[in-house]
Formats: structure tokens, sequence, C-alpha cells
């Protein structure tokens, strides 16, 4: 069985210290077998939730825009992985509208009781969060990863590990960090290896 990983990227930097971590985890899923796919976030359009509210009775939403072929894609995806830096001591303004608008996933999950994650898929799926920040500050990371697992819970994925990385004010190059690098790589292989692992041996996340 294929297995297929996100990676969902929250710096516009393409080629940022955090899109660097991104890339060594997704090339460590992939080295482990799986599928993988990233979805750099801010260069998405769509509009922050409206509140329509049409997801309250209907497994989509009204507002139609780069966000409708992502909640399908969410339906299928084994695990996912969160890397971001902060900003304003949350995560940035795109990729909070991005999972404001999975309220899609919400309503069916808490308020239909209907979840458009598959049992069989909930069973395995995980998520990853890896952050950085610019300041060394003890609580940088609380308001990013509160939200991070708020949409790890909507989204049927299991808050699994996480890489946080404070400082970069200092770093500046994460390159200069190869142990943190590497720890990205390491992370995403072992991300992808359970999923095959427990699918031999039917087990479930953990
Ligand atoms: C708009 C903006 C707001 C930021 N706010 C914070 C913050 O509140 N706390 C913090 O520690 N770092 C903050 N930073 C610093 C980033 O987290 C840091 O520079 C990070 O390394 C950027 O990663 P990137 O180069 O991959 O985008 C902010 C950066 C920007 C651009």
């Amino acid at each position: 069985m294929g297995m297929k990983i996100i990676g969902l990227l929250g710096s516009p930097l393409v080629k940022g210290n955090t899109a660097k971590l991104l890339d060594q985890a997704l090339r460590g899923a992939a080295d482990a077998g799986c599928e993988v796919e990233k979805i750099v976030v801010p260069f998405l359009d769509f509009s922050p939730c409206m509140e329509i509210m049409y997801c309250k009775e209907h497994e989509t939403c009204k507002m139609k825009d780069d966000m409708t072929p992502i909640y399908e894609k969410f339906r299928d995806v084994d695990s996912v992985i969160v890397a971001t830096p902060v900003m304003t001591m949350g995560i940035p303004g795109k990729l909070k509208g991005f999972m404001d608008r999975f309220q899609v996933y919400f309503m069916a999950k808490f308020v239909r009781k209907q979840p458009l994650v598959a049992p069989e898929k909930k069973k395995h799926r995980r998520g990853l969060y890896i952050g950085i920040s610019g300041m060394n500050l003890p609580y940088v990371f609380d308001g990013a990863k509160m939200t991070v697992q708020a949409f790890f819970q909507i989204t049927d994925c299991k808050y699994w590990d996480e890489l946080l990385i404070r400082d970069m004010d200092t770093i500046q190059d994460i390159t200069m960090k190869p142990e943190l690098i590497e720890m990205a790589y390491k992370k995403g292989y072992e991300l992808g290896r359970l999923l095959f692992e427990e699918n031999e041996a039917g087990t479930s996340a953990s």
C-alpha cells in the first residue's frame, strides 16, 4: 500500500531556513518509501473563513478557491508535516487562514459526528511540527504550538513529534547547524517508516 505525506510550508521564503528543514524532512519521508507533496501555503490563492457555515451541513466549503482541492487531498493523506516560522508570537497569517478554513473538517468531526477522515486512515495519521523562531525565549512556541495541535486534532492527525529551533536571529543560516538539518531528515524518515511498519504489523499510531 502506498503512503502519502503532505508538508505545509508556512514561510514565504522557498529557500529560507524553514523551507530547508521541511525539504529535509520530506526527503527523509521519501527515502522511507512515501510519496511526498509540499504545499507552499503563502502562494495559495484563498480568502479567510467568512463564517458562511455551509460546512455545517455539507462536506465542503461554499467558497471555491485554492482550498477546494486541498480538502480532498487531506482526506487521503497518511501523515502531515507543518513547518513554519513564528510570526508575531504565533504562526504566519496565511497559514492560520489555511488552518481556519479547515472548519469544514471541524464541523464534520465535532458537530455532525461524521468525520471526513476514514477510521482506517485516522488509525495511523500523525502530525510532525517543525518550528523556528527568531527569538530565544522559553515560551516563544507556545501560541504556535497550540494552533498546530488544534489543526492536527481537527484533521485527525495524532500530534506525534516536533522539532523546535529557537534563536534564528543569532544562528541566521540553518546550514551552519548540520545536526539540526540531520534531525529534520531523521524525523521525516521515522514518520514515513512507521507508516509502513504499522501497515505490515496491523498496529496503529503511537
Ligand atoms: C513578520 C515577522 C514576524 C516575526 N515575529 C516573530 C516573533 O514574534 N517571535 C520570534 O521569535 N520571531 C519572529 N520572527 C522571526 C522569524 O521567526 C525568524 O526570522 C525565522 O527564522 C524566519 O524563518 P524563514 O526565514 O524560514 O521564513 C518574525 C519574522 C517575521 C518576518
